[in-house]
């Protein structure tokens, strides 16, 4: 088994650069089922759930080309089977996009039960929901999800919540239908752009993805035969930016889109950070503690789940009390045991949690529960005093590119050691 050992306390100082976004990777990569031809894909972030999703499509009759550690191609022409392969999709949340994609290629697919993090109930309704508005047969039973269609057609769907997974999986299974397909309350993450803006590359018509209503003119085919840039992580983006207010360094984070981190940027100057904005940049600077504030995490444009857990950290050792409210998962509060364990003082209940904060942490062996929690742990090894270990490696390395060596960078004490 791996674990990080981490000897704290670090400010950290210097640049990193940002990978591709893993959301918006683990949705393009099955998006090019829809193409029946060769596409290229740069900028992908090297982690497991990229390989898993590669493996899922050569088990499918993709062939794929590692032209670099972050460039592919993919050639998607001789896609033979619609069972995917039950282990490898069971593995991961994003498995589900073969489900869009898939029927669209195809009219068939079956796959496992999509898994993931163990961030509480993660029902797939909405996108059932819209699969079958469309004209699919779905069911699910024994652990696998079956979807069938002999023909796909375009019509109004309204998402009862917004999601992610249903919006984009909704938008895969349209793009090759009959007529215009229009969805509803869908949701507005960079990650969806960038999805559709792939689509649109490769031949797509979809409009207003982005907004709340996203409209997609079926096509007959996509013609495929182009590069596209995945567009960089901003969850990685606001984990270094954390791990700069937490740590009371000063880091230089190359590679982002500033815009898709205003709600973050905004809580960092409230607590007393200060934001030097360059667009396709961001400096982060910190040189006291933070002080105490209140966040609700929302879907974009509001402040992200995903970066609940890396803020959790830094409201740790806050002046005064901070209140976290999170309104998207059942359970992302796990991290506040192991942050306990470390000296912090986080009471969490149901969906909030208060955080009374300390002046210091200290290091300790602790768990990663999911992935967010691991980065979180992560930067609590960095801002501690004394050694952290950190365990469920597996859970981080499937999101974060070279994590420990991007820290390391910035001057973090941080080894990744077989136990
Ligand atoms: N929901 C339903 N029914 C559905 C789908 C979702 O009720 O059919 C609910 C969920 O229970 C949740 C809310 O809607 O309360 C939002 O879920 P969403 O569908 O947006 O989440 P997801 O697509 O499963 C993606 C990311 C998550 C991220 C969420 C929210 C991927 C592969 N995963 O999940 O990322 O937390 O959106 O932004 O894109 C992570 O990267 O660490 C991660 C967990």
């Amino acid at each position: 088994m791996e674990k990080l050992v981490i000897t704290g306390k670090t400010h950290l100082k210097g640049e990193v650069t940002i990978s591709g976004a893993k959301n918006a990777a683990v949705a393009i990569l099955p998006a090019t089922l829809l193409i029946d031809g060769i596409c290229t894909i740069d900028n992908l972030p090297n982690i497991s759930d990229v390989k898993m999703s590669c493996k899922i499509l050569e088990d499918l009759g993709a062939k794929i080309t590692w032209n670099t550690p972050n460039e592919i191609t993919i050639d998607t022409r001789h896609i033979n089977k619609t069972v995917a392969s039950e282990e490898l999709t069971r593995k991961f949340r994003a498995s589900y996009y073969m489900i869009g994609s898939m029927l669209g290629r195809k009219g068939a697919i079956t796959v496992g039960m999509p898994g993931g993090c163990k961030l509480g109930a993660r029902p797939i309704d909405q996108h059932i929901k819209g699969f079958e508005a469309l004209g699919a047969t779905v069911e699910v039973s024994q652990g696998k999800i079956t979807a069938t269609a002999s023909e796909l057609t375009g019509t109004s769907i309204y998402m009862d919540v917004v999601s992610v997974g249903a919006t984009i999986n909704v938008m895969l299974a349209s793009v090759l239908a009959k007529g215009t397909t229009v969805i509803d309350n869908a949701a507005k993450e960079p990650h969806i752009v960038d999805v559709a803006n792939f689509l649109n590359t490769m031949g797509a018509d979809i409009r207003g993805a982005g907004t709340d209503v996203i409209k997609i003119n079926g096509v007959e085919k996509l013609t495929g035969n182009s590069t596209y840039s995945i567009v960089p992580d901003q969850i990685e983006a606001g984990t270094f930016m954390l791990a700069a207010v937490a740590s009371q360094g000063d880091i230089l984070i190359k590679n982002c889109i500033s815009k898709h981190l205003e709600s973050l940027t905004a809580k960092i100057i409230e607590i007393g950070g200060q934001v030097e904005d360059y667009g396709d940049s961001i400096r982060v600077k910190m040189d006291k503690r933070p002080s105490k504030a209140t966040i609700k995490t929302l879907p974009y444009p509001g402040f992200p789940t995903d970066l609940q857990p890396q803020m959790g950290v830094t409201l740790s050792i806050a002046e005064g009390t901070s209140r976290i409210i999170e309104s998207i998962w059942e359970s992302r509060f796990q991290y506040t045991e192991e942050l306990n364990k470390m000296g912090a003082q986080i009471t969490a209940q149901g969906k909030t949690a208060f955080f009374e904060g300390v002046s210091s942490l200290y290091g300790s062996p602790v768990y990663a529960s999911d992935l967010r929690a691991g980065a979180a742990l992560i930067i609590a090894g960095i801002i501690a005093e004394g050694k952290t270990e950190v365990y469920n490696l597996e859970h981080i390395d499937r999101g974060y590119e070279n994590i420990e060596e991007k820290f390391r960078k910035l001057g973090a004490k941080i080894e990744r050691v077989e136990e």
